[in-house]
């Protein structure tokens, strides 16, 4: 079963076939109206969202395909105690896809385990956020025309930012990507993502907490919002929430073809007198949105055969007895309390290997490293 968990599970090559068909839905889009015909497209969404989970429910019905589902945890079977996997054998016998948003980070994961349906992560807590890179990556291809040879600014709360992490993957592994990374001292980009992609990949990389000294260079500045939601300490937020405010006096000095991204939504780092300059792209980047989540939910039910999914059980069995095995069940205990295993007491904690060398372990679900 395939499956859009984290944007590494697919090759550079499938991301190009996804761009490939978007770029041909929004050129034919008569073409590809019933493509869906018959199918539906559930999406679970335990978090709040305006775009991701209408632009899919709006990628559905462009694909002449019906839409189920509920768009607060409150409204399901979670406010009664149901686990995700049961939800997601639940949902599994309802519809042919799942699109699911969860505050937890691995639940997604944790749905992809137990589904007999192909399910995509529409965003798991702070930690990934895949079809937002999708959009990202067909803004910065048709704005820009390539995808590598680039210098691109992260600014913001690049801890909680999970679009900024799943970003991070994609463009790594594009030819001569820089990488800039502005962010107050408490929200700097997570460790993993610094040394298991960023050091690892060789990505040559500056950190900052000063948005104008490096406006100049940057190609693609990625402006992100503070993630109140993920805050343990609420002064901590009301602190930092307006650390960068992008205003035009501050792209003064900015390329001339520099294209500037948000995920949205914006709270207050991007004003809107920004709109009106044409190197603003964010409102271009929703539309993309859309039609890569089109070619996404294609590619996926093109791709998805009515099985099983791998199971914690199967995963037990390709553990190996040696005395570094790839990978730990029931040995580890995730302490992360964002993981899904903080509150699905069932779920087996599993963790996998890095880094041989170093016999680095880290949990399946929400790669926090192990104690
Ligand atoms: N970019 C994004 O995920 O927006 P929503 O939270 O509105 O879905």
């Amino acid at each position: 079963m395939r499956n859009l968990i984290n944007i590494l599970d697919f090759s550079t090559e499938e991301l190009q076939g996804l761009m490939d068909t978007a770029n041909d839905i929004i050129d034919h889009p008569e073409t590809y109206r019933e493509r869906c015909k018959g199918k539906k497209l559930a999406t679970l969404f335990f978090e709040p969202s305006t775009r991701t989970r209408l632009s899919f429910e709006a990628a559905m019905y462009e694909l002449g395909g019906n839409v189920i589902g509920f768009s607060e945890a409150q409204s399901s079977s979670a406010a009664k105690g149901e686990s995700v996997a049961d939800t997601a054998k639940v949902i599994s016998c309802y519809a042919d896809i799942i699109a699911m948003r969860h505050p937890k980070e691995g639940a997604p994961l944790v749905a992809s385990m137990n589904a007999s349906i192909p399910v995509i992560n529409a965003g798991d807590g702070g930690h990934n956020h895949p079809t937002q890179t999708l959009a990202d990556l067909l803004t910065i291809y048709r704005e820009k025309g390539r995808l590598g040879n680039m210098t691109v600014g992260f600014c913001g709360d690049l801890k909680y930012g999970r679009t900024v992490h799943s970003l991070i993957n994609a463009l790594a592994r594009y030819e001569g990507i820089k990488i800039v990374l502005i962010s107050p001292d408490e929200l700097k980009l997570p460790s993993y993502v610094k040394k298991d992609i960023l050091k690892e990949r060789g990505i040559p990389y500056e950190q900052t907490t000063d948005l104008e000294a490096f406006m100049p260079e940057l190609d693609v500045l990625y402006m992100t919002r503070v993630q109140r939601e993920r805050f343990p300490n609420q002064d901590d937020y009301l602190r930092l929430k307006d650390s960068y405010i992008l205003t035009p006096d501050k792209l003064q000095n900015a390329k001339s073809d520099l294209i500037i991204l948000h995920p949205l939504p914006r709270v207050n780092e991007i004003s809107v007198e920004v709109d009106k300059d044409p190197r603003a792209c964010y409102f271009k980047q929703v539309l993309y949105g859309k039609y890569m989540r089109m070619a996404l939910i294609l590619k996926l039910l093109k791709e998805a055969q009515k099985s099983y999914a791998l199971s914690c059980d199967d995963i037990t069995v390709i553990e190996k007895k040696t005395d570094t095995p790839e990978c730990l069940v029931n040995v580890l205990h995730c302490n992360n309390p964002r993981c899904i295993t903080s509150t699905e007491r069932e779920l087996k904690h599993i963790f996998k290997l890095t880094d041989r060398e170093n016999r680095v372990y880290r949990c399946l679900y929400c790669e926090a490293k192990a104690e």
